[in-house]
């Protein structure tokens, strides 16, 4: 193991049983409905990979990208959109696809601007759901797991830009962010 990772929470085979699981309840959940996946990058792109694969029903799938501004000076959540849809969300039932939930703030804008430009409905599948540091109340729809307030690094979650390659999910040791 790496020598800056403190422990691994999920292993890689860990991972794959647990996103089979999730794809086989959006299959059920989705199968008369007009499914359209919206990642959002970068940390979702290894869960989205996967999970498409796991779902038995036409997809449409996008991608955007988005980055917080102002969190620490106001309490708005405001986000920036950095890249936005190619494809229109009117009529359709949106899937948002996160590595990690952390206070909330970046689902509850996008859920809010995707209502307003018509989406049929708006619902959340998180790979990994860090609920203690919740600050607005999320319904999460579909989660892989739970996960301490650790720094949590791998499958698509990095730590300045690294890690996001591990195939497995694990904790960074103290010392190594806090510096
Ligand atoms: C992470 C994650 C979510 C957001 C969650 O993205 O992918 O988009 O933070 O935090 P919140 O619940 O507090 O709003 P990050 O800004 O780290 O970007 P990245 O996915 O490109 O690494």
């Amino acid at each position: 193991m790496n020598k800056a990772l403190k422990e691994i929470l999920f292993t890689e085979e860990q991972i794959k049983d647990r996103v089979k699981e999730l794809g086989i309840e959006i299959t059920h959940d989705y199968m008369d409905r007009d499914l359209f996946m919206v990642g959002i990058l970068k940390g979702s792109f290894i869960f989205m990979a996967d999970l498409i694969r796991e779902i038995n029903l036409p997809v449409l799938i996008d991608f955007m990208s988005v980055t917080s501004y102002g969190r620490s000076a106001t309490s708005s959540g405001e986000v920036k959109i950095l890249k936005d849809l190619d494809f229109s969300v009117e009529g359709r039932d949106v899937l948002i696809v996160e590595d990690i939930i952390d206070t909330g703030y970046t689902l509850e804008y996008i859920q809010k601007m995707f209502i307003t430009r018509g989406a049929r409905s708006v619902r959340f599948a998180t790979f990994l759901d860090k609920n203690e540091a919740r600050k607005v109340d999320i319904k999460v729809d579909y989660r892989g797991y739970f996960v301490p307030n650790d720094f949590i690094v791998g499958y698509g979650l990095d730590y300045s830009e690294e890690y996001r390659n591990l195939p497995y999910v694990a904790a960074l040791k103290e010392e190594v962010y806090s510096k």
